[in-house]
């Protein structure tokens, strides 16, 4: 997979050389490269922003560094079209199925806005060359897209075949069958006055796979309600809902 990042805080995005994505990196698994906004300036002050037209708070980019950053990541092929991704609070909820969707894609390009945002018609007019995703992480107000580039990169990197060397911790993990995940425990099986669950000592297969589905659908709807609610009932087998 190939990821451009656009951004005028290249730093920020230091830490995508670390860990599972740096070594993703390094294997040749993912093609990661970072692009200075700046860089697609023309004048003295590599200005960025500007007011806004109609008045208002704060500034808003600039509408011709994007579009020449953006070109400048275009592939040669224009039959192929990258994904575009806007970090915003305006955007649709970047989820685990988002991530499994773009970890499909051959070409993800992330725009990082700062200020008020990104001038309109940068997106307008990157209708035509990208599939162009406003994401958001949630509901609250980053000063910025590069912390939520940097979630949505790990969260789609690690599901790109090869990423995660044991592909089964993909399996049991939280979001991944509409519910959280189970707690786990290590060794030793007494810690202060706390115990592991004696099942989980059992042995017995059936019994701990029960016992870990108990837990999830309890954590779920502690935690979660909303996530109960959009299950889809076809997926409860009849311990399930006895419970
Ligand atoms: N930029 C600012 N706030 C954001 C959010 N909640 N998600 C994604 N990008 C953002």
């Amino acid at each position: 997979m190939r990821i451009d990042v656009v951004s005028i805080f290249p730093e920020y995005l230091a830490a995508l050389e670390l860990s599972l994505i740096g070594k993703a990196r390094q294997d040749g698994l993912l093609q990661l490269d970072v692009h200075d906004l700046r860089d697609f300036t023309t004048d003295k002050h590599r200005t960025v922003d500007d007011t806004p037209y109609g008045g208002g708070a704060g500034m808003v980019m600039k509408p011709e560094p994007w579009a020449q950053a953006l070109e400048s990541v275009l592939p040669a092929d224009e039959s192929r079209r990258p994904v575009l991704i806007v970090p915003s609070p305006a955007g649709e909820v970047f989820t685990q199925a988002a991530a499994h969707e773009l970890a499909e894609e051959e070409h993800l390009v992330f725009a990082c806005g700062r200020y008020e945002g990104i001038d309109e018609r940068v997106l307008d007019w990157a209708q035509e060359r990208f599939t162009v995703r406003p994401m958001s992480l949630g509901d609250y107000v980053l000063n910025g897209g590069e912390v939520a580039v940097l979630a949505m990169v790990e969260a789609i990197g690690r599901l790109v075949p090869g990423v995660v060397g044991n592909p089964e911790s993909l399996v049991e993990e939280s979001h991944s069958d509409g519910l959280l995940e189970y707690p786990v425990y290590t060794k030793p099986s007494q810690w202060r006055d706390k115990e592991v669950p004696e099942v989980l000592l059992s042995g017995n297969h059936a019994k701990i796979a029960r016992f870990r589905r108990d837990e999830q659908l309890l954590r779920t709807l502690r935690r979660r309600p909303d996530l109960i609610a959009r299950l889809d009932p076809g997926t409860l087998d009849k311990a399930d809902k006895a419970l």
